[in-house]
């Protein structure tokens, strides 16, 4: 009942040149059993679109809350749309660490993409510090309470756990971490949006998936996908994620 999503952040990566490694990805995957996004940044989301076609999804990285208005360098939802984009990253654990972003923000921007027919993926997750001197699940919740606003159905929102100190360093949590969190947020969804939308609403894990981990963590329950980083740049590497995910 909830189809399986493997979804791309590229970053701050990639020129036009990369977009040969979508090409590849497509023809590898011709027909997808799962949802495939790739999120690239904003310079090459119109010509990814192109490539990609119907048979991968693309989305932009973060956006601004306003329509459109005196925001130099800022880009809204609508033209991520635009650009071909159904989907837009928000609340990445870069964007609230490098640009100050609060759960508020993420909330407006989330509001924003909604409106603008797009999917928000929203991201949560905890520090190294937050994980050994807090409590994670109080920490997740807050960040869900703040950030996910009343507009949210399972079409218009994904969720993805990402905990900060297993992003692009090679650490993942343990199988029974990554459970506990997921069927937290699901619970979670449950209470605030009824089992309907709670048990529909799609929830990524993010942090250090590879070909080599990714049939492990995709076999946790309330897994329903992967928010790839480093391992999404290259086809060669986010093909058997893919096929991970189709196998799950
Ligand atoms: P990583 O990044 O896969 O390179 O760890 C994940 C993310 O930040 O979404």
């Amino acid at each position: 009942m909830r189809r399986k999503l493997a979804a791309g952040n590229w970053k701050m990566n990639g020129l036009g040149a990369g977009l040969s490694e979508v090409a590849a990805l497509k023809a590898a995957h011709p027909a997808p059993g799962v949802d495939v996004l790739l999120c690239p940044p904003a310079t090459l989301l119109a010509r990814m679109s192109e490539v990609a076609g119907d048979t991968i999804a693309t989305g932009g990285q973060d956006c601004h809350d306003a329509k459109n208005g005196a925001h130099t360098g800022d880009i809204s939802a609508a033209m991520l749309a635009d650009a071909g984009a159904s989907h837009v990253i928000l609340g990445h654990s870069e964007r609230r660490q490098d640009h100050d972003e609060t759960d508020n923000d993420v909330r407006q921007k989330a509001k924003a993409v909604m409106a603008a027919g797009l999917i928000a993926v929203i991201c949560v997750g905890e520090s190294l510090d937050e994980r050994e001197h807090a409590n994670t699940l109080q920490i997740i919740g807050g960040q869900l309470a703040g950030s996910i606003p009343d507009a949210a159905t399972a079409a218009n929102l994904v969720v993805a756990y990402e905990p900060i100190w297993a992003i692009g360093t090679g650490k993942i949590p343990t199988l029974d971490q990554i459970g506990e969190v997921h069927d937290f947020i699901r619970d979670t969804l449950e209470r605030r949006f009824g089992p309907g939308v709670g048990r529909s609403t799609r929830i990524l894990y993010g942090g250090s998936v590879k070909p080599s981990n990714a049939t492990e963590i995709f076999a946790v329950s309330n897994v329903d996908g992967a928010l790839v980083g480093g391992a999404s740049l290259k086809a060669a590497d986010f093909s058997p994620i893919i096929t991970a995910l189709e196998q799950a």
